[in-house]
């Protein structure tokens, strides 16, 4: 495996199969709308071991087909986390609705449950959709959150762009794909994610309604279906634009790389475990190296480490001039200049995710890493802290 000269912290692996699968695309008659897209979603929906899937053009459209599936409307409220990309609240407010945030808790560094439901007890607005985030690929506890939703009469959607692949286990003591739990689960498909389509993302869920719903937003609201029509049918190329939707979809070009690298994604997971344990075990005792949780099922999308705030930024140049370049998952939301004028956040309004962002610092992890790219991370880590 060549690598490029510096050590990123994600990178996508594409191999001869997946070249091969996208040249046969653009040699074929449909480069969209062809039958790559449901075969795509199919293979999702069978991995997953969900009902439907619905393949959209990035994890930020699939979000916002899944906040406009669920029905959101001007005015409603969002629960979500603030330790997350901006585009998870982002597109609460792009169907009018306003994002509240619960602070994470430091064990998992995804939304506290305690937390969320005394944000849920105490927002004058209903708030109409819970979304947790499977920060990093953790498997976070869902039932609690199926709990809150259930009593709230929300509902409850996850975003998974980090953890496709990583599984958990259910209150029935079913261990189940991370997919399966909420009524909606939204994953990315970008190039640092743990499979790619170059762009992309999908919504999975068991619930038809929203399948249906999620469909017609993805491209412009306009149906096909003779028994959606509400006018007489002119013709055979009678369609009805019955919502208002978008240009969200997915080329056939894209899903036969998502379909090529879906093949490999457990073990591109399982590489990813392995990495993972790698940093565990050597940096295990690096004073002022805080590591991320570990679970079983994990995705690990990300392994962010935690060090005092001060060795930050001094960390990150020591590694940089070792041709390492980590990044920082995530400044909180409610931190942004955008957050922060239109809604009034400040700072130390959510200390823990403040916190942890203060001196995170995500650690190369992609599956085509060798064990010796992790060691000399590990190394200029370690020698960082022993030179301090
Ligand atoms: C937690 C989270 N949510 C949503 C997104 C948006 O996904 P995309 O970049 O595919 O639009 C990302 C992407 O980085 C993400 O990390």
């Amino acid at each position: 495996m060549t690598h490029p000269s510096s050590l990123s912290y994600g990178r996508q692996w594409v191999n001869d199969d997946d070249i091969a699968a996208v040249c046969e695309v653009l040699r074929g008659d449909w480069l969209t709308q062809g039958p790559l897209v449901e075969r795509f979603e199919q293979a999702l929906a069978e991995y997953l071991g969900v009902g439907h899937v619905v393949v959209f053009a990035s994890g930020t459209a699939a979000l916002h087909g899944a906040f406009y599936a669920a029905g959101l409307k001007h005015g409603d409220r969002v629960l979500t986390s603030p330790l997350t990309f901006a585009a998870t609240a982002n597109a609460a407010l792009y169907v009018g609705a306003d994002p509240v945030f619960a602070d994470i808790d430091y064990g998992t560094l995804c939304l506290d449950p305690l937390k969320a439901d005394r944000k849920l007890a105490e927002t004058p607005r209903v708030v109409k959709a819970i979304v947790p985030v499977s920060y990093a690929g953790y498997p976070f506890d869902i039932t609690p959150f199926m709990i809150m939703a259930r009593e709230n009469g929300a509902i409850l959607i996850e975003d998974a762009c980090h953890a496709i692949g990583g599984s958990r286990e259910n209150f029935r003591g079913d261990v189940k794909k991370i997919g399966f739990d909420a009524d909606m689960t939204a994953f990315s498909f970008h190039p640092v994610k743990n499979i790619t389509t170059g762009e992309g993302g999908a919504v999975a869920t068991n619930i038809s309604r929203f399948a249906r719903r999620l469909q017609l937003f993805r491209s412009h609201g306009i149906t096909r279906n003779h028994a959606e029509f509400k006018d007489v049918h002119a013709g055979p190329w009678h369609s009805e634009m019955r919502v208002l939707g978008y240009n969200y979809r997915l080329s056939e070009i894209h899903c036969a790389l998502g379909l090529s690298q879906l093949k490999r994604l457990d073990s591109f997971v399982e590489r990813r475990r392995e990495i993972a344990g790698l940093y565990r075990q050597l940096l295990s005792g690096v004073r002022g190296v805080y590591q991320p949780p570990a679970a079983t099922g994990h995705a690990y999308h990300l392994f962010p480490i935690r060090v005092p705030a001060e060795d930050r930024l001094p960390l990150f140049n020591h590694l940089a001039a070792r041709d390492i370049t980590p990044q920082v998952h995530y400044r909180p939301v409610h931190l942004q200049p955008y957050y922060r004028e239109r809604f009034g956040y400040k700072t130390g309004d959510f200390p823990e995710a403040e916190s942890f962002y203060d001196g995170a610092l995500s650690l190369p992890m992609y599956p085509s890493l060798t064990d010796e790219d992790v060691e000399h991370v590990a190394t200029g880590i370690r020698e960082y802290f022993e030179n301090i």
